[in-house]
């Protein structure tokens, strides 16, 4: 742990262990320390990243015009897998945000996440620590990528990414579903609205093409697209969903949780990778409860097999 902050006082980079999945972490005061995460990530600089701090105090320095909401979810869901996008001011560095007048904060409730905030005592800026466009790392035997240093954890507890809602309009909005459910977020504040597909894409988890496994991964609603099945296998999010094809069957969640599937779904992707199926065909959970997040990282993992 001291290595780890020591490297990131100096403008290094540090993969460290979040409970949704590990980041790519550099000091978020340093322009060229955040430079770097991109060129590691090969993620276009117009991206831009989410700053992770130490206690909601602290996050709340680097945004400005906070509305009486963000304060109501950040008491409820901080520490925690939930990421507010505020009006920036000024102390953080352009290349963090893209050039963007805005900010995206979270602070995770991981216990090695929160240790290393608090000793290094900067914000850090991270992005997942997966090469852009590719599966999220939930376990260091995922990394596709490098840095100056790993930390190394267990396998992330939640499995998904942050919540993002943002705060940049009149209504709250949700632009990327995460570890905190539309429903728990409207029990705090009420009604939300959602970004769909159809929205300009504002984060670039709500790019159509993105979290890709490279074995081809097609929805059950597309199999007839397909002519041979041979080779394929079946995933399915709940062990209770109907499957009326006859191939071998892989199930996030036996017990139908959708905590459980959550946990499981980029490491079932990543292992399915390294198995040797054809393909792979979707089954969707409901819209509600973690399923939300889960079917958003499935049906953009498929569209980057549609041409
Ligand atoms: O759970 C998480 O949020 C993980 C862990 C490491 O904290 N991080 C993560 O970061 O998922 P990343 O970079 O893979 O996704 C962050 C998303 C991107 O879609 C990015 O475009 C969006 O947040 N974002 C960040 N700052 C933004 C801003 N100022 N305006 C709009 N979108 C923003
Ligand atoms: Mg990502």
């Amino acid at each position: 742990m001291k290595e780890a902050v020591k490297i990131i006082l100096e403008g290094g980079t540090v993969i460290f262990p979040t409970e949704t999945v590990y980041g790519l972490g550099a000091n978020a005061l340093n322009a060229e320390a955040v430079k770097k995460i991109y060129a590691l990530k090969k993620r276009p600089l117009s991206h831009p990243l989410i700053v992770h701090c130490s206690s909601k105090e602290e996050a709340f320095k680097l945004a400005k015009n906070i509305p009486k909401k963000a304060f109501d979810l950040a008491d409820k869901f901080w520490p925690g897998p939930l990421t507010l996008l505020l009006e920036k001011n000024e102390i953080i560095p352009n290349v963090v945000t893209a050039n963007k007048p805005s900010i995206a904060l979270r602070v995770p409730s991981h216990k090695i996440a929160l240790e290393f905030l608090k000793l290094a005592g900067v914000p850090i800026a991270a992005p997942s620590a997966n090469e852009f466009s590719t599966l999220s790392p939930t376990h260091t035997k995922h990394l596709n990528l490098s840095a100056d240093y790993i930390l190394e954890g267990e396998a992330s507890e939640v499995g998904v990414e942050s919540t993002i809602v943002s705060f940049l309009e009149g209504t709250p909005r949700i632009l990327r579903p995460g570890g905190v459910s539309r429903e728990q977020i409207e029990e705090v504040i009420g009604k939300v609205e959602v970004a769909t597909d159809k929205s300009a894409p504002i984060t670039s988890g709500m790019l159509k093409h993105h979290y890709a496994p490279k074995t081809k991964l097609i929805l059950y609603e597309d199999r007839l697209k397909e002519k041979n099945l041979d080779g394929f296998c079946i995933l399915k999010v709940l062990g209770s969903q109907k499957n009326s094809l006859n191939l071998p069957e892989k199930v996030l969640s036996q017990k139908n949780s959708y905590s459980e599937a959550a946990a499981n779904l980029f490491e079932t992707l990543h292992q399915i990778d390294k198995e040797q199926w054809k393909g792979v065909i979707v089954f969707l959970a409901e819209e509600k409860d973690l399923g939300s997040a889960i079917n958003d990282r499935l049906r953009k993992a498929a569209a980057s097999f549609i041409q």
